[in-house]
């Protein structure tokens, strides 16, 4: 499976979900701040036109008793604000009379702002100007005409603040950079409240999916008996069930056809049993002296009969194996005296192909348990599975470790090797590696005899897996285990003369 340069679910929801939080945070507090801005300047307005107000009130109420000692005080407390430049009232001709600045009292102002011409303009609303005084400062300006009086009203100068733009805007910075401040630590907050939340979110959706992939993975390499667990109660879980579904309708199948399979197998051994004893008798010359060409031709009979018988047989061990009818008899067996007979019997195949034998099974390997004929079509599948798949001059090596109950044995070659993505499915039955069939040259094999392998392997209660490539660095290893023989089963067989 290509599972390099392949980013996973989880993080693609972790790291959207994260992209997302982060969009949301970043945006949201653009707009809180960019609101809070406007808020903070329409209040420092509002603030400003309310303290002109406030001074033409202190001005009505000093006209109507003509005393001015009210705005002179009212004046000094506006100096002390740190925002207002200026204040002062001013009367109808534009004279100055009272200010901030006690050197202008008496003096007359002609700007727009000071004169008859704000009679007329609204009694609430302050006239604004920016202007810029002679030492460069920059002043928002408010005047509003002091009326006393509704009918008629009677007009009676004019109330006039100047605020200094500068100490406004520091002010209006100051409590943008703390609002910035609380901002940010709320955007910090939210993001890492949102940051787990996102891997929370993608782990319990990568989770089930995982577990899905594994399930599936597991049924696709045979095993038909093994279900799905999800339990997330949505659409993940119905996926699991229907995969659930499917590997039991596929494990039905399978059924059906083992079954099949082992009926017709039954049913073709008879008549092929019969065919091979009249085929004997013929070779024999049973019915009459056979030619030359005859004899060929029988022979040539006999070898695909045999063929054919062992095949039959291979079906017929895999039927037994996967009904768990296989019966074994276990005892004694030497490991040594094994490999010696696989060497006699495999000889001629590794003389043709120049392949050395090496047998590393230690000397004081102690004997094992099994049943020595199954045991011998173990040893038999794999080391002509070995010489088969090797190429000439290669090598193929018996090994055997002793375990604690067990022992295990390793068959090694430095041929063709197994390609990972069969490592998991070689076992099954009729698997066959494509690419290294050529190796195998006449002999095309059926893909059973792993199947039957593992099956007596496992009827003992040892297991058995492959690693390619084998610690040599090319080829692969069979390794598999055995029951030793122990005090234990001695006892059990009654064993006190181990043959
Ligand atoms: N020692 C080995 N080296 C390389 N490939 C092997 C080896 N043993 C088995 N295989 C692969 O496993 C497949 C299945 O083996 P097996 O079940 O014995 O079937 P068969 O020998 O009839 O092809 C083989 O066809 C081959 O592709
Ligand atoms: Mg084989």
């Amino acid at each position: 499976m290509a599972r390099q340069n392949r980013t996973t679910i989880k993080f693609k929801l972790a790291f959207f979900s994260t992209l997302l939080v982060v969009f949301v945070a970043l945006s949201g507090s653009y707009y809180i701040l960019r609101a809070q801005k406007q808020t903070l300047i329409a209040e420092g307005n509002t603030s400003r036109i309310d303290t002109v107000k406030a001074l033409r009130q202190v001005a009505r109420e000093a006209l109507l008793v003509d005393d001015d000692t009210g705005i002179v005080n009212y004046a000094n407390l506006l100096r002390k604000a740190l925002t207002i430049s200026y204040a002062m009232v001013l009367n109808t001709d534009g004279k100055v009379r009272v200010h901030t600045d006690p050197l202008l009292i008496g003096k007359t102002l002609s700007d727009p702002a000071s004169g008859q011409a704000l009679a007329a303009r609204s009694r609430e609303t302050p006239l604004l100007q920016r202007l810029t005084l002679d030492d460069g400062r920059e002043i928002l300006d408010y005047s509003i005409p002091i009326v006393l009086g509704l009918t008629p009203p009677e007009y009676k100068g004019v109330a006039r603040i100047g605020f200094d733009k500068k100490a406004i805007d520091l002010l209006l910075s100051d409590s943008l950079s703390k609002m910035t401040r609380q901002i940010i630590g709320a955007f910090v907050f939210a993001l890492i409240i949102g940051l787990l939340g996102a891997i929370v979110l993608a782990t319990l959706i990568a989770k089930p999916i995982e577990s899905l992939r594994l399930g599936a993975k597991t049924i696709g390499e045979g095993k038909l008996n093994h279900r799905i667990e999800v339990n997330t109660h949505d659409e993940l879980k119905d996926l699991a069930d229907e995969f659930n579904l499917m590997a039991k309708k596929l494990g039905e199948l399978d059924q059906m056809k083992q079954d099949f399979v082992s009926n017709v197998t039954h049913e073709l051994r008879s008549p092929l049993t019969s065919i091979r004893g009249y085929l004997d008798l013929l070779i024999q010359g049973a019915a009459g002296p056979n030619t030359d060409l005859q004899r060929d031709y029988l022979s040539i009979i006999k070898n695909s009969s045999v063929r054919l018988a062992r095949f039959i047989d291979n079906l017929l061990d895999v039927a037994k194996i996967e009904a768990h009818k296989l019966t074994l008899s276990p005892s004694p067996a030497d490991l040594q005296q094994l490999a010696h007979e696989m060497e006699v019997l495999f000889k001629p195949q590794m003389d043709e192909k120049k392949i050395r034998f090496s047998n590393l099974i230690p000397k004081n390997i102690p004997l094992i348990f099994v049943d020595k004929d199954k045991f011998a079509e173990v040893t038999i599948n794999l080391t002509s599975n070995a010489i088969k798949f090797t190429s000439e001059e290669g090598l193929v090596k018996f090994l055997a470790v002793e375990g604690p109950n067990y022992v295990e044995i390793h068959i090694e070659d430095t041929g063709a090797g197994i390609p990972k993505d069969m490592i998991g499915k070689l076992f099954n039955k009729f698997e066959q590696v494509k690419s290294s069939q050529g190796l195998a040259r006449k002999q095309k094999g059926t893909g059973l005899g792993l199947a039957i392998v593992k099956g007596i392997v496992e009827a003992h209660g040892g297991r058995i897996w492959v690693e390619s490539p084998a610690p040599s660095g090319k080829g692969s290893v069979f390794k598999f285990t055995v029951p030793k023989l122990t005090d234990e089963l001695k006892q059990k067989y009654n064993l006190t003369h181990p043959s």
